[in-house]
């Protein structure tokens, strides 16, 4: 086993993945389609060990949420060693900025490639949806479709189909831990009555969404990316007891688009399992945006996102 590293960036549901179709296998309910954000990574570095051991910064994880994950990359690579992985973000962890998918993305790449075993991407891809799923999406780059029920994720477009495409990252609170996705979605699938209504509605908006992103057409994105999200917010609102990510900042920033676009300036915001806000634009306005922002909110950070690329060794 040679030591291999490996960079992935997170991915940014457009429509969101809420819901376990099978926990066991860990594949979801409903589609996602979703983005690979260039400009943020995660760097995971991997060797052989006795047992497996994951820290990400400075913080050991527990081994529990990694079981099921080097169960099965064991499983493909017909080995019993375990893995050591560093892995390290530059960008907040844990907080709703989609670290896991980011993560388990690097983390099977780094696993399978340091072996010597080179497979498709599509394996890699269902290797890493053991860790997470949204992980599934993000070993690939630019816009990327996990239909629902699957075990991998493809690629519906590389990064360079839509190179005006920004996403800002607003941080309304540095730091936050929020209920784990995990557990989120079991407690929203047994215990809100609005569940399947979620499932079926995310269905139905998919292809709006494909369009709107094959045609670069920022106004329908937003439209249906935020519908998505604010659906998925409500089916956990919905809940008992009651799950909710957003925070006072959140809901100001979301004013914010809401007031830009009332100037004519494109500014679409989705919120996942964390505060923080993702506001989908382009280029030509992102400078009037962060000035609204800074103007408003002048404590918040913002960071810059665009289309990047999939998992690459470094
Ligand atoms: O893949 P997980 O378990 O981190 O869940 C991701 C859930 C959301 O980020 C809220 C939505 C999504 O599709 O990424």
């Amino acid at each position: 086993l040679s030591p291999t590293g490996c960079r992935a960036s997170p991915s940014l549901a457009l429509i969101k993945y809420w819901g376990k179709r099978d926990a066991r296998n860990n594949t979801p309910a409903t589609p996602s389609v979703a983005v690979t954000l260039g400009g943020l990574t995660t760097q995971t570095h991997v060797t052989l060990a006795e047992q497996d051991r994951v820290t990400v910064g400075d913080d050991p994880q527990p081994s529990a949420r990694y079981e099921a994950f080097f169960r099965g990359v064991r499983a493909f690579l017909g080995c019993r060693h375990g893995f050591q992985a560093v892995s390290r973000n530059d960008f907040p962890t844990s907080a709703g900025l989609a670290s896991s998918s980011s993560g388990f993305a690097a983390l099977a790449c780094a696993c399978v490639w340091a072996s010597d075993v080179e497979p498709p991407m599509s394996r890699l891809s269902e290797l890493a949806r053991l860790g997470s799923a949204s992980a599934a999406r993000a070993v690939w780059g630019g816009f990327v479709l996990l239909p629902r029920g699957a075990r991998a994720a493809v690629q519906l477009w590389p990064p360079e189909h839509w190179p005006e495409l920004r996403i800002l990252a607003v941080i309304t609170r540095e730091g936050a831990k929020g209920t784990p996705t995990r557990d989120a979605m079991a407690s929203t699938r047994a215990h809100s009555p609005y569940y399947r209504a979620w499932v079926r509605s995310s269905r139905r908006i998919l292809p709006e969404a494909l369009r709107a992103v094959a045609d670069r057409d920022l106004e329908r994105l937003g439209e249906v990316a935020r519908t998505s999200s604010n659906r998925m917010h409500a089916v956990m609102l919905a809940s008992r007891p009651p799950l909710r990510y957003w925070t006072p900042e959140s809901v100001a920033v979301m004013d914010v688009c809401a007031e830009l676009r009332g100037r004519g300036v494109g500014a679409w915001e989705t919120l996942d399992a964390g505060p923080q806000v993702k506001v989908l634009c382009l280029e030509t306005d992102r400078g009037a945006i962060e000035t609204a922002l800074g103007e408003r909110l002048p404590a918040l950070r913002v960071l810059r996102a665009w289309p990047g690329a999939g998992v690459q060794r470094v």
